[in-house]
């Protein structure tokens, strides 16, 4: 920051709230919203934002309490970091000329720093880590809040650039529009942010169409101060009312939704800003990917789930007072909890310095069909995807019904409405009586492989190589595959163990069923059936690539049919006709419709 600061009267620091020197930035490359500085901490004043740029200085412990109460410093990663350099400032109060240091003083004061506010785990974590180095004396403490600062930086880079890029794999086709609620940009963190982070990653990369800012109510972090650094960089935004998001949602305006956490609980429950479980719940009832970004320092493994995290409730003034003016009546009681907790099973991911997590997947909560937790994971996010996976299902029960995918057998894709380049396919081994728009996989419709790393959750059918053979080749955004009768039994009759052979089809009225002009005949392939599905894929898309316009239907010997179509209802009516053509054959004794190919 190089602005001049409008006021030197921080009401926090002691002394004059210069920015910091070049000298005392330790990394030029990014702006530092915190420093340690000839003695006492810097930190940009986020209460004066975004109307005035102004740094605080802190020069005691009892000021770095004031700061981070008051939320002149705040964001969970930033609230450690100012909290480690105030355990730096109490070591060195505390050490005498002579180098002994008052240990349990500086304890005492590290104790009051870490419960300052008891939701971030990060306070707790940095305090203690250079409580630590305590021993080897002040400036160690000073040096390892300093590696602390240098790490954070580190961290939040990573961290932004994995969310970036799950986001970028989720939703690849076209520049996206981003929620965000509270400020989790360099504000928040040493320099970078989490999820701002992520955002401003995105927008580097030409993703960003827009960013839709939460106010955040009451002290409108998302208005202050998101909006302020969002500007800063020159991405597009709209600020929205807190109670617009679940509106927005509805009427498609938002792709996704990056927050930050201030505490995960070991299931993946996570702590944030108050208003994060409500985005959550509209998210996932709109099939809104909901992604958290978060450093590792934010898990807290000792909570088994969210129920035990402290949420901190702050005065009423935060809600009965509007920029200092009553807006409520002099004795409003009031409910102000600064955080709430989102359950894991909302979360489609938490992304960290080090890995993308699931934790919808690790929830044992028992899924309920349709509107179970794990409807909301990543396997079936975003609105078109929801719906795609429902359809899927829907039309997986009926087939099964029919007997036509006994037990688990059988697999169906679609391509994602407007984007082509992935399918959704039903993942392997779920009885298809049964299966649930949760059990769907999202693939690469080129390659067949999953875009999201598949953990501990479905794997896609062990057949989706060859509906990605089609759909490389062939005029699909559907593929059926089934083992109904007598489709199964002529491509046993007439199939062939190792050689492509031919079902050949003349003057059949049913031709017309499978879009064919000429229904005078049409000679449809039967694959050998290798165990190497692979092997099977590659000599459907040779085939196809050889054979342009070919009929949508092929055979596996000694197993069943595929069908394709512009989407699934017309891929189930090809697949009725198919049936009812070989059901025809059958019954009518004509097994030397057979003949090679010409
Ligand atoms: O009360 P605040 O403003 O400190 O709350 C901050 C948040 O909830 C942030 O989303 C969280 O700390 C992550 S900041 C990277």
């Amino acid at each position: 920051m190089t602005t001049r600061p409008a006021s030197t009267d921080t009401g926090t620091g002691t002394g004059p709230a210069v920015p910091p020197s070049a000298d005392e930035v330790r990394h030029p490359h990014v702006a530092p919203s915190l420093v340690w500085s000839d003695g006492a901490i810097l930190v940009i004043d986020q209460r004066a934002l975004p109307h005035e740029t102004r740094w605080a200085r802190l020069e005691t412990v009892d000021e770095v309490v004031e700061a981070i109460r008051s939320l002149a410093v705040r964001g969970a990663p930033a609230i450690g970091l100012a909290g480690a350099l105030g355990v730096a400032l109490s070591a060195r109060a505390h050490t005498a000329d002579n180098g002994t240091t008052d240990m349990a003083a500086v304890r005492a004061d590290a104790e009051r720093i870490a419960t300052a506010r008891p939701t971030a785990v990060n306070l707790a974590w940095a305090v203690a880590r250079v409580v630590e180095r305590l021993p080897e004396g002040p400036d160690a403490v000073l040096r390892a809040a300093q590696e602390a600062i240098d790490e954070d930086i580190t961290t939040n880079r990573r961290a932004a650039v994995g969310a970036a890029d799950l986001v970028t794999a989720i939703q690849p086709d076209r520049p996206l529009r981003i929620l965000t609620h509270c400020n989790t940009g360099r504000l928040a963190t040493a320099a970078v942010g989490t999820a701002l982070g992520a955002i401003l990653e995105l927008a580097a990369r030409g993703r960003v169409a827009e960013v839709l800012v939460d106010e955040t109510r009451p002290l409108l972090q998302g208005a202050r101060l998101t909006a302020w650094e969002l500007r800063e960089a020159g991405v597009p935004y709209r600020l929205c009312p807190d109670s617009a998001a679940a509106a927005a949602m509805s009427r498609s305006m938002v792709d996704c939704v990056l927050v930050g956490a201030d505490r995960i609980a070991a299931n993946g429950d996570t702590a944030n800003k108050i208003g994060t479980y409500a985005l959550a719940v509209a998210a996932a009832r709109h099939g809104i990917p909901f992604i958290v970004v978060a450093p590792e320092s934010s898990w807290d493994p000792q909570l088994p789930d969210g129920s035990g995290i402290v949420v901190e409730e702050r005065g009423a003034d935060e809600v009965t007072t509007l920029g200092g003016v009553r807006i409520a009546p002099e004795d409003a009681p009031v409910f102000n909890p600064a955080f709430d907790v989102t359950p894991c099973e909302l979360i489609t991911a938490v992304v960290s310095e080090s890995r993308v997590l699931r934790p919808s997947l690790k929830s044992d909560a028992a899924p309920d069909g349709e509107t179970g937790a794990r409807q909301s994971d990543n396997r079936a996010v975003s609105g078109h995807r929801i719906r795609a996976a429902r359809a899927l299902a829907d039309y997986c029960r009926p087939l099964y019904a029919r007997g036509w995918m006994p037990g688990t057998s059988g697999n169906l894709s679609v391509r994602l409405p407007g984007q082509p380049s992935r399918a959704l396919i039903t993942g392997s081994g779920f009885a298809k009586g049964s299966i649930g728009s949760a059990d769907m996989v999202l693939v690469d419709a080129g390659t067949g492989r999953p875009v999201l790393p598949v953990g501990d959750g479905p794997r896609p059918s062990a057949e989706t190589a060859i509906h990605a053979a089609v759909y490389r080749s062939a005029d699909a955004n559907a593929v059926v595959h089934v083992h109904s009768p007598y489709a199964t039994a002529l491509a046993r009759r007439l199939g062939a163990a190792d050689r492509l052979s031919w079902l050949a089809l003349k003057d059949l009225e049913l031709l017309k069923g499978l879009g064919l002009k000429d229904t005078t005949h049409a000679d449809l392939p039967i694959f050998p059936n290798w165990t190497d599905v692979a092997r099977i894929a590659d000599d459907v898309a040779a085939y196809l690539s050889d054979c342009p316009g070919p009929p949508p239907v092929l055979f596996l010997a000694d197993h069943g049919v595929t069908v394709w179509g512009r989407d699934l209802g017309q891929a189930r009516n090809r697949l009725e006709c198919v049936e009812a053509i070989c059901q025809l054959l059958l019954l009518t004794g004509e097994p030397d419709t057979t003949r090679p190919a010409a």
